[in-house]
C-alpha cells in the first residue's frame, strides 16, 4: 500500500548547525507518527521543510506515492498536508471565519462567499465534535481555541496528512485529551498525522509509532505499545535519566515571603500567599493567567498594588534593591533578561552583582580575579559545557546557557529564589540537573517559588502547589492530592 508520506536522506545545513542529517522516515496512512527529540534536535525544521516553508539542500520526498517537491505551502496545502505551528499563524483581528477563508485565491474551489464558507465550517465542525466560534476575533479567543481554529483551517482546506508541531504546550491536560480523540478519529477515518512532542507521556498516550531524532538524526523508530517512557528517555537522550527528582519532605521554617491582595496589571488580579524557608511553592497554571505579572512584579520590574513582606518587611519597588535583600530571580526569558548573550561567561556570572564586592574592588574598577574564581565555580559547580569562562554565553545550547543563570542565581546563597520556567527549553540532562541543585538549595533552607507551566515540572519539584487562573490563586493542592486531573480542572478554572 502507498505509504502517506515518505522522506528519504532529508538533509539541512545552517551556518553553526547541521539541523537535519540524512532523516529518514515514513508516515503510513490511517496513523499518528510521534516525532521526539529534545530542544534543537531538528523536529520544526523538517517539518517546515515537509510544509514548504524552507527547502532541504538534500533528500527527497514522496506524498501518497508522487514525488514532492513543496516551493511554498501553497504546494504543501495542495498536495493535502495541513500544519498547526508552534506558533500560530493566524490574523489576529479577523474572525474565525475571516481566518478560514484567508488566503484561499478567487477561483479556487474552497474559495467562496462568507455565507458558504460558514455552512461549510459548520459542517466541518460537527463532524469533528468541535465548536470554535465562527464570528469571533482571534484575538478574543483563549489559546486553547485559537489552536482548534488552527486545526479547522486546516481541514477546511482538505488536509489528509494534519503536522502539529508541540500542540500541547499551550493546552490544559483536559484540552490536551480532547485534541488525542480528534487525531484518533481523525486518523481513524484514512488520513495520518505526525504529532511532535517531547513530552513523552502524551507520546505514549495518542501515538501509534515513536521516531525519535537526536542531534539532526534519526535514533530509531519503535512502535508505541513496545516502548516505555525510559526506553523513549534514553533514546531521546542517549543515556539513562532520571524522571523523578530524588527528594525527602520539606522542613518549612520562618516565612520569607508574604503576599496579600498583591496585584498588578493587566493579569494579575489579586493573590494571597505565604513562602517559608526550605519549601519549594508551585504556581500552576496555563500561561497567560497573570503568572508573569507576578514575578515581575516581585522582582521589581513592574509596578504592584497590595502588600508584598520579605523576611517581615516591605518588599522593595526596584528591582536592584530587590536584589540587594537576597532575592534571586532566573527569569522566564533567559535572552531577555538572564543573559547578555555578546557577554562571557565570566561577565553573565556577575551580571546584577558587579557593583559589589568582592567584584567591585579597588577603585571601583571590576576585580578580574575574583570574577574568574567565581565564574570558575560556576561552570564546575553548575556543570556548564563546554568549561570556559571566555566563551560568549551565545556559544552555549540552551541547557547550558540556563544552567549559568540557576548557578548565578543560586551561588549567591540567596534566602529566596523566584524561579520562573527554570527548565523551559532545555533538554532533559541539563531538566534533571536543575531540579537537582533546586531541591538541594531547598534543604539548605533557601524558599523557593516555582511558576511553571509544565505540570510534570510543578508536581515533581514543589512541595505546596497552588493553581492560578484569571489572576487568582483558585486552589491549594499537597503533591499527594494533585492529580494531573485535579490540576487540570483548576487550571482550566473549574473548582474540584
Ligand atoms: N533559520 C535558522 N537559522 C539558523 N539555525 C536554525 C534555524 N532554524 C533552526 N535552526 C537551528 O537548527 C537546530 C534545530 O532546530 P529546530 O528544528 O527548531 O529544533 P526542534 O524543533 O527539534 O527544537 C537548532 O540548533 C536551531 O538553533
Ligand atoms: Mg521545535
Amino acid at each position: 500500500m502507498k505509504k502517506a508520506l515518505v522522506l528519504k536522506d532529508i538533509t539541512k545545513r545552517f551556518p553553526l548547525v547541521l539541523a537535519n542529517d540524512h532523516i529518514s522516515l515514513d508516515l503510513e496512512w490511517g496513523e499518528v507518527l510521534a516525532l521526539v527529540g529534545e530542544n534543537g534536535a531538528g523536529k520544526s525544521t523538517l517539518m517546515k521543510i515537509v510544509y514548504g516553508l524552507q527547502p532541504p539542500d538534500e533528500g527527497e520526498m514522496w506524498v501518497d506515492g508522487r514525488p514532492y517537491r513543496p516551493r511554498s505551502p501553497l504546494d504543501a496545502i495542495a498536495a493535502g498536508i495541513g500544519m498547526v505551528h508552534q506558533h500560530f499563524m493566524l490574523v489576529e483581528p479577523f474572525t474565525v471565519l475571516e481566518n478560514l477563508v484567508l488566503g484561499l485565491e478567487p477561483g479556487s474551489p474552497l474559495y467562496l462567499d462568507l455565507e458558504a464558507a460558514r455552512k461549510r465550517a459548520q459542517r466541518l465542525m460537527e463532524e469533528l465534535g468541535f465548536q470554535v466560534p465562527l464570528d469571533e476575533r482571534i484575538e478574543n479567543l483563549p489559546v486553547g481555541l485559537q489552536q482548534r481554529v488552527e486545526i479547522l483551517k486546516a481541514l477546511y482546506r482538505e488536509a489528509k496528512i494534519l503536522i502539529l508541531d508541540e500542540p500541547t504546550a499551550v493546552l490544559t491536560p483536559q484540552e490536551a485529551e480532547e485534541l488525542f480523540r480528534f487525531l484518533r478519529a481523525y486518523v481513524a477515518q484514512g488520513n495520518a498525522a505526525i504529532f511532535i512532542s517531547h513530552k513523552l507521556k502524551e507520546v505514549l498516550a495518542v501515538s501509534d509509532r515513536v521516531t525519535v531524532i537526536r542531534d539532526g538524526k534519526v535514533v530509531g523508530t519503535v512502535r508505541t505499545p513496545e516502548t516505555s517512557l525510559e526506553a523513549l528517555a534514553r533514546m531521546m537522550v542517549g543515556r539513562e535519566v532520571v524522571l523523578r527528582v530524588q527528594k525527602g519532605p520539606a522542613r518549612p521554617g520562618e516565612v520569607v515571603l508574604e503576599l496579600e491582595n498583591f496585584a498588578a496589571p493587566p493579569r494579575l488580579k489579586g493573590v494571597s500567599f505565604q513562602v517559608r524557608a526550605g519549601e519549594i511553592v508551585g504556581i500552576a497554571g496555563v500561561e497567560g493567567n497573570g503568572q508573569t505579572e507576578l514575578v515581575e512584579a516581585l522582582t521589581g520590574l513592574r509596578r504592584h498594588q497590595g502588600v508584598a513582606r520579605y523576611l517581615g518587611k516591605p518588599l522593595p519597588t526596584l528591582a536592584r534593591a530587590v536584589r540587594e535583600l537576597g532575592i534571586s530571580h532566573v527569569p522566564e526569558d533567559r535572552h531577555a533578561r538572564g543573559l547578555v548573550l555578546d557577554f562571557s561567561v565570566r561577565e553573565n556570572a556577575i551580571l546584577g552583582d558587579q557593583h559589589r564586592p568582592p567584584f567591585r574592588g579597588f577603585l571601583g574598577f571590576l576585580d578580574g580575579d575574583a570574577m574568574e574564581a567565581h565564574a570558575q565555580a560556576l561552570v564546575e559547580g553548575f556543570d556548564v559545557r563546554p568549561r570556559s569562562t571566555e566563551l560568549s554565553a551565545r556559544r552555549f545550547s540552551g541547557g547550558n546557557q540556563q544552567k549559568i543563570v540557576v548557578g548565578r542565581e543560586l551561588l549567591r546563597k540567596p534566602r529566596l529564589l523566584i524561579a520562573a520556567q527554570p527548565t523551559r527549553g532545555v533538554d532533559v540532562g541539563a531538566i534533571e540537573f536543575i531540579h537537582q541543585r533546586l531541591v538541594e538549595a531547598r534543604d539548605q533552607g533557601m524558599g523557593v517559588l516555582l511558576v511553571s507551566a509544565d505540570l510534570s515540572e510543578v508536581l515533581n519539584l514543589a512541595d505546596r502547589i497552588l493553581v492560578m487562573y484569571e489572576g487568582r490563586i483558585v486552589g491549594e493542592l499537597s503533591p499527594e492530592e494533585a492529580t494531573e486531573e485535579r490540576l487540570g480542572l483548576l487550571m482550566a478554572g473549574i473548582p474540584a
